[in-house]
């Protein structure tokens, strides 16, 4: 996959480019990610990119030019169009699917906007505008950083097991199972035996049971949404004879 972003902060990048999962991918050529600064797209010899925005009194808005630029290159070194995500406060919000469809991408471009944000003509080369919540941040790297760390999980081998990725929350439209390391006793809290038995069937069931519960538990919009499968609905069957059989008050009550 070839990720290219435009901002004025290349540097920013760093970040996700020198540490960890992303860095690992990087050397090992699952991804390419490319960081354009936009003022290398200015003509001006200030490489200015941003002016006062139109109407006074709101600050400076980026320069739609510089991105054009850039498209415009872009179109005839590949005679095709890339696929331009805008990270704004005014797109729709962010989730696994959203990261799940760009990871399906063969190439991807991230335009970061800072101030007002970006004169608002470049809306008409852009492909999808994507928030990362209700809230304003400074520019539009930290949310690209974001999408590009959640959309490259899903890129076959930068994750190391699969199932890591598939277990994952929301993956299937569930919370993850709850994880427990060594030892398994810290100051009297102990691993649920099931985790020790060695019995791969029965962690299975016990980690989907947990999946389901926590979801009901933490996250009831998401439960309310999720279709059932056979397996799950006999699980919550078990998980609430269970919970009858601890506490058989509940009936008494009624
Ligand atoms: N730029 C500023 N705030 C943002 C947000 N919440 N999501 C995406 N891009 C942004």
């Amino acid at each position: 996959m070839e990720i290219k972003v435009l901002s004025i902060f290349p540097d920013m990048f760093d970040i996700i480019k020198k540490y960890g999962v992303i860095k690992r991918a990087l050397d090992k050529n699952l991804v390419n990610i490319d960081l354009v600064n936009i003022r290398d797209y200015t003509r001006d010899k200030h490489k200015v990119t941003d002016k006062p925005g139109y109407g006074g009194n709101n600050g400076m808005v980026m320069l739609a030019e510089p991105f054009y630029r850039f498209y415009d290159e872009y179109l005839s070194l590949k005679g095709h169009k890339p696929y331009v995500v805008l990270p704004s406060p005014q797109g729709s919000i962010f989730n696994n699917d959203i990261a799940f469809e760009l990871s399906q991408k063969e190439e991807l471009i991230f335009f970061c906007g800072r101030y007002e944000g970006i004169d608002e003509r470049v809306k008409n080369i852009i492909d999808i505008e994507i928030s990362i919540g209700d809230y304003v941040l400074t520019g539009g790297e930290i949310p690209t950083m974001v999408m590009i760390d959640s959309l490259l999980r899903f890129i076959p081998g930068v994750v190391g097991k699969k199932e890591s990725v598939e277990n994952d929350s929301f993956f299937n439209g569930l919370l993850d199972h709850s994880h427990y390391t060594k030892p398994a006793d810290f100051k009297g809290m102990k691993v649920p035996d099931v985790l020790l038995s060695g019995d791969h069937g029965k962690i299975e069931s016990y980690r989907k049971k947990d999946s389901l519960l926590k979801t009901i538990i933490k996250r009831p919009d998401l439960f309310i949404k999720k279709e059932l499968d056979f397996e799950e609905k006999e699980l919550l069957v078990e998980i609430i004879k269970e919970m009858i059989n601890k506490n058989t008050k509940y009936f008494e009550r009624s």
